[in-house]
């Protein structure tokens, strides 16, 4: 026998196992809760100790790199650590069989940790960028660091451009290939996942809103409300590490 709120979460969980085992298309969108429990923290969270001062907002900004750039190459540097060290949870390895399991699955990720990947997820689209890559503020590609580091800043080996982290900040465009795969895969799925993400941030949270146009059957997966929860067909509050794999082994 089941506590009370165990009994509904394992009954939300059966009707989301039943929709992704008669799913045609699954569209994932995921943000920085699912690499919670790998240790990375959320934006949301209060950043500690040496950054405890400082916001996302102030720090991941095109303007605050230009005013200045040591302080938020410190910052990258100090993010780049963390998720150097960091492993795939449980969520990561059971979205990646879930793309196994179902005839087509497009995964979005907000996350520039590169976890989906490392835990074998294919094709994954990569919304606002990846942490590990450098790219040059000149020629605006993705490059290689110069040997030189007398000039204290990272710099192109080809250009001696400065470099910057290969992310999207606030104010930048989403890169358009994965703007535009994931646009076609939220029209065109018939269960969206929505997992980890406090749904704040657009165009991303935008995707879920065609999702829910198109009639799709819409799925979060997070311990806290947000504001995509009262339009989700299904809500199953708790930690993606969990509920995912419980939701897998539903799918059978
Ligand atoms: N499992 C699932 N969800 C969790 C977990 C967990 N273990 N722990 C926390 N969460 C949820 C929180 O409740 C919150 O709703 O993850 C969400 C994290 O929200 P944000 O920090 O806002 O992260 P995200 O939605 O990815 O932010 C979007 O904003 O700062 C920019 O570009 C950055 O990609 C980021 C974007």
């Amino acid at each position: 026998m089941k506590s009370g709120a165990a009994g509904v979460l394992d009954e939300l969980a059966g009707r989301a196992a039943e929709a992704l085992r008669k799913a045609r298309h699954v569209c994932v969108l995921t943000g920085a809760g699912i690499s919670a429990e790998s240790g990375i923290p959320t934006f949301r969270d209060a950043l500690t100790g040496l950054w405890a001062k400082f916001s996302p907002e102030e720090l991941a900004t095109p303007e605050a790199f230009e005013r200045d750039p040591e302080t938020v190459w410190s910052w990258y540097e100090w993010r780049r650590q963390l998720v150097r060290q960091a492993q795939p949870n449980a969520g990561h390895f059971a979205l990646a069989e879930l793309a196994r399991r179902v005839p087509c699955l497009t995964l979005v990720t907000q996350n520039v940790d590169g976890l989906h990947q490392r835990a074998g997820s294919p094709g994954v689209l990569e919304y606002h960028g990846n942490i590990l890559r450098d790219r040059c503020t000149v020629e605006q590609i993705v490059a290689e660091r110069s040997e030189d580091t007398r000039t204290g800043l990272p710099r192109c080996a080809a250009c001696g451009g400065l470099l910057r982290p290969d992310v999207v900040w606030f104010g930048e465009a989403i890169p358009a290939g994965p703007m535009t795969v994931a646009a076609a895969a939220a029209e065109d799925c018939d269960v969206f996942l929505s997992v980890g993400t406090s749904s704040l941030v657009y165009p991303a949270a935008g995707l879920a809103e065609v999702a829910l146009r198109r009639r799709a059957t819409v799925i979060e997966i997070n311990p806290n409300a947000t504001d995509l929860s009262p339009h989700a067909d299904l809500v199953l509050a708790g930690p993606s590490g969990q509920i995912l794999p419980a939701l897998l082994r539903q799918t059978g």
